[in-house]
């Protein structure tokens, strides 16, 4: 079994997809991560974020890999725990652009398809492009407003930037957002995080 659990920035899919997985007792894999990683890598290295190859090169030179554990994803580079860089505001300003760029999109839906099922995978275009297949989608939304108010609790930022930032990353990310046709929306601003894990189990089997 696959659920794919896809939508804007900040709309919730981390924590509605490990609460997901934790109560079907499955791995849940975050697919923004490694579009984060390679992000970091292109800034840790001075590459261009326009430019497919000289990242994919470094990349292939040194893997990344990412460990769909239960109780967190994490992001290695070599002996390197990347994990903890993956969420500053100067990643978040840059991924958008690596995410542009075809080959590495490739580069992370090969590495994702290669994970074995069952699993709860978010994301952008889980349910469209990278598991068309999955046999449940979901697709969160929740205004600006509150996406933003959740997230100025993680970085230092004032909430009009933050909001304006996500606004932004999600005109960026919009080639790659749309909804599977198949997928249930849910407005993640209308519940707590509990009340919106027990809606998308109330439409898996037991
Ligand atoms: O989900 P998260 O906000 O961590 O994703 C970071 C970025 O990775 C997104 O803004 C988007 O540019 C890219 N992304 C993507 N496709 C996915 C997941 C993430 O393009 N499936």
């Amino acid at each position: 079994m696959i659920v794919t659990i896809d939508g804007v920035a900040a709309s919730g899919k981390s924590s509605v997809a490990s609460g997901v997985a934790r109560r079907l007792q499955l791995p849940y894999v975050s697919s923004g991560l490694l579009y984060r990683a390679a992000a970091l890598v292109a800034l840790d290295e001075g590459l261009p974020t326009d430019r497919a190859e000289p990242l994919l090169a470094s990349l292939e030179a040194q893997p990344v890999e990412l460990r769909p554990l239960p109780e967190g994803n994490e992001v290695w580079r070599g002996s390197q725990d990347l994990t903890e860089r993956l969420h500053t505001s100067e990643v978040d300003g840059s991924v958008s652009a690596v995410a542009q760029l075809q080959p590495l999109r490739e580069w992370v839906n090969d590495h994702l398809r290669q994970l074995p099922p069952p699993f709860v995978a978010e994301g952008r275009d889980m349910g469209t492009n990278v598991f068309p297949q999955a046999e449940y989608k979901f697709y969160l939304t929740a205004s600006p407003r509150v996406r933003a108010e959740r997230r100025v609790q993680e970085r230092t930022a004032d909430l009009e930037s933050v909001e304006a930032a996500l606004v932004l990353r999600d005109a960026r990310d919009a080639r790659q957002s749309a909804p599977a046709p198949d997928a249930r929306h849910i407005d993640t601003g209308l519940g707590n995080l509990e009340q919106v894990i027990a809606k998308v189990l109330s439409y898996l089997p037991d």
